[in-house]
């Protein structure tokens, strides 16, 4: 176990005023995260902070990443934050289900309502646009030497064009969560709450709803769902896969980052799942549709 993670628990066991033990909850693939408990039955989530992830670019600021999710917080769809700690947050425990990619693509509705709850709140301090993290990682990864997939840098001009047609009728933006991974996602009912703001600012919505997208498999007839769920028609269907393309091509970098700067966190096949991502990407890039897409925004 990391110091800075021993040292977290016994800052949460000083806080609690009583004895508490832990469980080390997997699914976190940057920070450390723990599920610390007392003997009386209080729970709380333990989030403590690696500082690599920001220095990194694979996450925004620590101090900023912090404020976010006190703002999340507000709004009801964040999880509380109980105590701030140097380093770490303690946060509610939510009681719930975390989606995989099925639930996800089973409660579109429900997901489309969290968004809107979070975009609704009020903005964050910092902005977060898909095409800047773009162009920071591959500018990362030149410099770090660290190898993109084949045939990436090919589709640089592309980036451009969607980015320009984007650009034509920007939408305004409001405070996003910009990684919505099913795993950042807790059920309970009806109810979903979102976790973890290390990518948060405020953007586009259409990326927000793209991201989801493109991180649980959605078919096009469920991009369609989740855009009249969250806008109340279908006009910025083309946008959000737009950006559900951009969501695959950027994040295939952010693995090949992770798994190049953080050799530490070695328990995941961080290349595999850029890869995949890529592959993703690729296929709606050449997909017949895409210049439709395009022109649709433009228009
Ligand atoms: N407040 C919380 N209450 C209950 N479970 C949580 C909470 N926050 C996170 N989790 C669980 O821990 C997992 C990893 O946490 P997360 O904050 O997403 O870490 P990472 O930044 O490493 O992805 C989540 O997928 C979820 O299952
Ligand atoms: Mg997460």
């Amino acid at each position: 176990m990391p110091d800075a993670v021993k040292d977290a628990l016994e800052m949460v066991a000083a806080w609690a005023g009583r004895p508490v033990s832990h469980t080390t909850i997997k699914g976190g693939l940057s920070h450390h995260i723990a599920r610390v408990e007392t003997e009386d039955g209080d729970r709380w989530l333990l989030r403590v902070l690696d500082p690599r992830i920001a220095e990194t670019g694979l996450g925004i600021p620590l101090d900023q990443e912090i404020a976010n999710t006190v703002t999340a917080a507000a709004t009801g769809v964040g999880a509380q934050v109980l105590h701030e700690l140097p380093g770490a947050l303690i946060l509610e425990y939510l009681e719930g289900v975390t989606l995989d990619a099925p639930a996800v693509r089973d409660r579109i509705d429900d997901v489309a309502a969290a968004c809107r709850r979070l975009h609704a709140g009020a903005r964050f301090g910092n902005d977060f646009s898909i095409f800047r993290k773009h162009d920071e990682f591959v500018t990362l990864c030149r410099s770090a030497g660290l190898k993109l997939p084949p045939g990436y840098e090919d589709w640089s001009p592309t980036v451009q064009e969607i980015e320009d047609a984007l650009a034509a009728r920007p939408l305004p933006t409001v405070p996003c969560h910009n990684d919505l991974l099913p795993e950042n996602f807790i059920a309970s009912g009806r109810t979903v709450r979102i976790v973890d703001y290390q990518l948060s600012g405020n953007n586009d919505p259409s990326f927000e709803l793209g991201d989801v997208a493109a991180e649980a498999d959605f078919t096009p007839d469920q991009v369609d769902q989740l855009t009249y769920a969250y806008f109340g028609d279908g006009t910025h269907a083309p946008r959000v896969r737009l950006n559900l393309i951009m969501s695959n091509l950027t994040w295939t970098l952010w693995f090949v980052v992770h798994h190049g700067l953080t050799p530490q966190h070695r328990d995941f096949d961080y290349n595999a799942e850029a890869a995949d991502k890529f592959a993703q990407a690729v296929r709606d890039l050449t997909d017949p549709g895409f210049g439709r897409l395009i022109d649709a925004v433009r228009r």
